[in-house]
């Protein structure tokens, strides 16, 4: 049994195997309207979601399975307790080493989504949830969004890249944005981890005090380092986007200032947001960001308007990836199907 949890628990041989299904699968939409015949998914949501929701529930159900959307602690079903040994008198009506072992015995894989609760970086790091649904499951746990990463995102972003250019060698930057909340840093983690894994040079563009979390920084240093491509790291937001062949926008938290909400400062604001001024001095660049976005804040409306912007693309792949995903961690991709009926 395989999880789909962390990009660094996979080759990106096997993520791009993983693609390539989802591209066979948006081609032929059809194509394996029975492969999940006669099982459901558990999709269970600690909070809110478009996208995730639809893509794996849509996806789920155009294989032939049954989707089962579950909201946590909502009043969709019982607050979840996490940790072990705790006296469980707050809000929490149930433990997850029974809740997961039950969803196991109903259905073929479960889904989880489970945001940071941004009070601590080091409690949050722990993955809490995550790892109660990994360490409790006797069937695959698909990470849905988790404090560290979106795994599920960063694929669904290969491929848009992908259906555009050979990413190899080419440059990508991760472009921080203003934003009213401080933001989790899963989406931006997983970006230029995915991206220093399928080879292309990465720049980070921050403010002082935004740097991304030291071990994922560990890992797309050693990507790059393996694959002979740049890693760079400024707090200039203009000269950042010169040459980019991929602009990825997004806002998240300060792990110096913790919980913080981003500075509300116009000129501030001004600085960072992502305009069409900035695209213009990238080499004709996509531009993408995981949605949703906040428009005139993170982005102008005439980027996101404009040539440059893929993001319902890059939306619409997270359906074919999902499905992909979904086939991967039961075993029933294409290429294993294949190697089998040679045997
Ligand atoms: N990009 C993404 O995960 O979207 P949702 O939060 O709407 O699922």
């Amino acid at each position: 049994m395989r999880h789909f949890t962390h990009l660094k628990d996979y080759t990106i041989d096997e993520l791009n195997a993983i693609i390539d299904e989802a591209v066979v699968l948006k081609k032929a939409p059809a194509s394996r309207s029975s492969a999940l015949a006669g099982r459901s998914l558990a999709f269970c949501f600690m909070n809110p979601s478009l996208r995730t929701q639809v893509s794996f529930s849509a996806g789920t159900a155009s294989l032939g399975g049954n989707p089962i959307v579950l909201n946590m602690g909502s009043g969709g079903t019982w607050g979840m307790e996490a940790l072990e040994g705790v006296v469980m008198d707050g809000t929490a009506a149930e433990h997850l080493k029974e809740a997961v072992p039950v969803l196991g015995r109903m259905c073929a894989a479960i889904g989880l989504r489970s945001f940071p609760a941004g009070k601590s970086w080091a409690e949050d790091k722990r993955e809490d949830a995550l790892s109660a649904f990994t360490k409790y499951s006797t069937v695959p746990v698909v990470n849905m969004e988790s404090a560290s990463g979106h795994p599920c995102q960063a694929l669904a972003d290969l491929m848009t890249i992908r259906e555009k250019m050979n990413p190899k060698k080419k440059n990508f930057l991760l472009s921080w944005a203003p934003h009213v909340k401080p933001l989790p840093m899963a989406v931006p983690n997983s970006s230029v981890e995915m991206a220093s894994m399928a080879g292309m040079n990465v720049t980070i563009a921050r403010p002082e005090g935004y740097d991304l979390d030291p071990e994922v920084m560990a890992r797309v240093k050693k990507n790059c380092e393996a694959n002979g491509t740049e890693l760079n790291v400024t707090a200039d937001p203009q000269t950042a986007f010169d040459g980019q062949h991929v602009v990825y926008g997004k806002s998240w938290g300060s792990l110096a200032e913790y919980g913080k909400p981003p500075s509300a400062d116009p000129a501030f604001r001004a600085k960072w947001t992502i305009s069409s001024e900035k695209m213009r001095r990238t080499s004709d660049a996509l531009f993408m960001h995981c949605l949703p976005v906040r428009r005139n804040l993170v982005v102008n409306d005439d980027v996101l308007d404009g040539p440059w912007s893929v993001v319902v693309d890059e939306a619409e792949n997270r359906l074919h990836t999902a499905k992909a995903v979904l086939l991967h961690v039961l075993n029933l991709n294409s290429t294993r199907r294949l190697q089998e009926t040679l045997k």
